[in-house]
């Protein structure tokens, strides 16, 4: 342990039973189980996969709760390399059923309950999915051996920074909420089982994505949403909060890299190295949206709200990326500038996707944490 007693990642690990450990270079997957995949980054990576790696296949395990959705991965629902597989992580014979079948070289766990401000309303399905969940499907790795088990993971693990600082691959693990300590303990677990039995565990710790298919209640696609409808942007506090940003692109090809190159029992920071608070992500949206939709369209102003996370708001996260970058050969290539505008066109473009979310339930949660509106569609034209 480091004297400063910021966790360590493996070492020298020496665990007990394990296979035969492929080398980087050796790794040739043919089939991936993906867990979470009709989310919003799972379902951008399996499209990545898909479209990179001609020899691969790709089962995409998911239980679709509320966020996730069969529409995110309409346009390779045919392919043959592709089948989708409806379950919960937590399930341990549904899950054995699932590799004792497919038979996969790794998995990628991306599934979880993965939006902190609900974990604040009610934690306990936080600790089911994404602790109980990476539990069994680490026991299911252990009856059917796999070659990597890529555990997707966040920055919010970390815990919360001032104006100045950076984490490290070795900073502490301080989550301040039920969503982040649930991600460190999932994390924590599969560090465990890398070094008792030897599953072969590499985890990513990624800064907030952005991106196509991002369920509207996270905060991009939210404001996005709302300025489309001309309706007020409802931001938390003062929107002095910092955020360090990443096209989900180059965090899809982050994960390709840490499956493909990561050592094993190691953590790599996955950002892109671009901080913005809140308010100004806002202002970018609204400059964009001006850029696309000109001059004369009429957008709505912000709303300031108190703010629900109260002390749990982690004021700021900021990530070194210099191990991704010197021992996984990544790099993020999408400027904010890009990846934003990119993704304010995709919405504007896919306003019955949105429109077909923003129904039933995702109604409820907006009309509890931001009041009013009873009109959630997006109309037909800005
Ligand atoms: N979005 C971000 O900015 C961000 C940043 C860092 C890390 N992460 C992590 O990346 C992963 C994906 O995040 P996302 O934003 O795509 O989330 P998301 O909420 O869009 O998708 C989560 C997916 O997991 C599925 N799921 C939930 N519980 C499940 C269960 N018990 N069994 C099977 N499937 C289940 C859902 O149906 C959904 O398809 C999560 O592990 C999250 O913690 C996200």
């Amino acid at each position: 342990m480091p004297k400063n007693g910021a966790r360590s990642v493996a070492k020298n690990p020496e665990p007990r039973t394990r296979r035969p450990e492929p080398s980087a270079q050796n790794l040739a997957p043919r089939t991936l189980l993906i867990t979470g995949g009709a989310g919003f980054i799972g379902s951008n990576f399996i499209r990545y996969v898909l479209d990179s790696h001609k020899d691969w296949s790709v089962v995409n395990f998911d239980k679709l709760t509320y966020a996730g959705n069969l529409e995110n991965l309409r346009d390779v629902e045919n392919d043959s390399r592709y089948t989708f597989l409806k379950g919960d992580i937590a399930d341990r014979a549904v899950v054995g059923a699932a590799l004792s079948e497919h038979k996969p070289q790794c998995i990628v766990n991306f599934a979880a309950e993965s939006h902190v401000d609900r974990s604040i309303l009610d934690a306990s399905p936080f600790i089911e999915a994404n602790i109980r969940g990476t539990q069994v499907l680490l026991e299911a790795a252990r009856a059917h051996p796999v070659d990597r088990f890529l555990q997707i993971s966040t920055d919010e693990v970390y815990g919360a920074l001032g104006a100045t600082g950076v984490f490290t691959e070795e900073s502490p693990l301080l989550p301040n909420s039920p969503y982040s300590a649930s991600k460190a303990a999932a994390e924590l677990l599969c560090r465990a089982y890398w070094k008792t039995y030897g599953i072969p565990v590499v985890i990513t710790r990624s800064s907030n994505n952005y991106g196509p298919y991002q369920f509207p209640e996270k905060l991009i696609p939210l404001m996005i949403g709302n300025a489309l409808r001309g309706e007020e942007l409802p931001v938390y506090g003062a929107g002095k909060q910092v955020r360090d940003w990443i096209f989900v692109e180059d965090n899809c090809r982050g994960i390709e890299r840490a499956l493909l190159a990561g050592q094993l029992g190691e953590a790599y920071n996955i950002a892109g190295s671009h901080e913005m608070c809140n308010l100004d992500v806002v202002e970018a949206i609204l400059r964009i949206l001006r850029g696309l939709t000109g001059p004369t369209t009429k957008l709505p102003g912000v709303k300031f709200i108190s703010d629900p996370r109260g002390a749990a708001h982690d004021f700021r996260y900021s990530l070194t990326t210099s191990k991704a970058r010197a021992d996984l050969a990544w790099e993020p290539f999408t400027s904010f500038e890009e990846g934003l505008t990119r993704t304010v066109t995709w919405y504007m473009g896919h306003r019955e996707w949105v429109n077909a979310i923003v129904s039933g339930e995702y109604r409820a949660y907006y009309k509890m944490m931001y009041g009013e509106s009873d009109t959630h569609s997006m109309p037909e034209k800005t």
